[in-house]
């Protein structure tokens, strides 16, 4: 099937990203609002940016009525009304209903903390907490928020943190900063309700080597 993403319906657009770019891994971000309401949600339009400044980027699409995702409006600058702060803590399989869980909207204010039973732990350097349950998590001061079709009904932003402390579970990680990917048993989204656990790995050398 050849594809024109200008000749179908959002709805079908967003099917072909979730269904084709898999597995995604999942921030589960944790913000307050500026008087202090703690706030958390899934997004798998998430990655990596660079190490030096540690930096990574999520992105919390536009809501139906073209407004803001309460984490967004709590992440972006403080310029543009929000704290200029987040905390990305992984999403891992001993708690993946929760995850899911968290996406449920809330009004403005209203803690998915809460709702889905997890406990908060005081992050060391930003107001937001981090979830006590998660082997490792992020503390990020926002840098820049880019969006792409802003007011737009399902409108994409990019919210672009620094990383000013990471925390990783003691039994998580070695002296050499190396992560067990067993400890940290992360879940990834595929399209529709599909999810994946990362189990099934395998290793390969890199380059010409690869090729055997
Ligand atoms: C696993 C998972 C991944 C999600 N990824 C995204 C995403 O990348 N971008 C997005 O806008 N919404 C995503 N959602 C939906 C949001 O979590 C949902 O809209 C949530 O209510 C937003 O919460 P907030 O208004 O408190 O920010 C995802 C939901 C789940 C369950």
């Amino acid at each position: 099937m050849e594809i024109d993403p200008d000749t179908i319906a959002q709805p079908d657009r967003y099917k072909l990203l979730i269904g084709c770019i898999t597995p995604r891994p999942i921030a589960f971000v944790s913000t307050v609002s500026p008087d202090g309401r703690a706030n958390l949600a899934p997004f798998s339009f998430f990655a990596g940016v660079g190490s030096n400044p540690m930096t990574l980027l999520f992105c919390p699409a536009n809501n139906a009525d073209g407004s803001e995702k309460d984490t967004l409006r709590n992440a972006k600058t403080v310029a543009e009304g929000g704290t200029g702060e987040f905390v990305v803590n992984i999403a891992s399989h001993s708690y993946a209903a929760k995850v899911a869980g968290a996406a449920e909207p809330l009004g403005y204010g209203e803690s998915e903390f809460d709702l889905v039973g997890l406990a908060q732990a005081a992050s060391r350097i930003v107001k937001p907490p981090r979830l006590a349950a998660s082997p490792a998590a992020f503390e990020c001061r926002t840098v820049q928020v880019i969006r792409t079709n802003p007011g737009a009904p399902a409108g994409g932003n990019i919210v672009i943190g620094r990383v000013v402390h990471a925390f990783v579970r003691d039994d998580a990680i070695n002296e050499r900063y190396h992560v067990n990917p067993a400890a940290l048993d992360t879940i990834g989204r595929m399209g529709g309700l599909e999810y994946c656990t990362t189990r099934d790995r395998f290793r390969m050398p890199m380059g010409r080597e690869a090729l055997g």
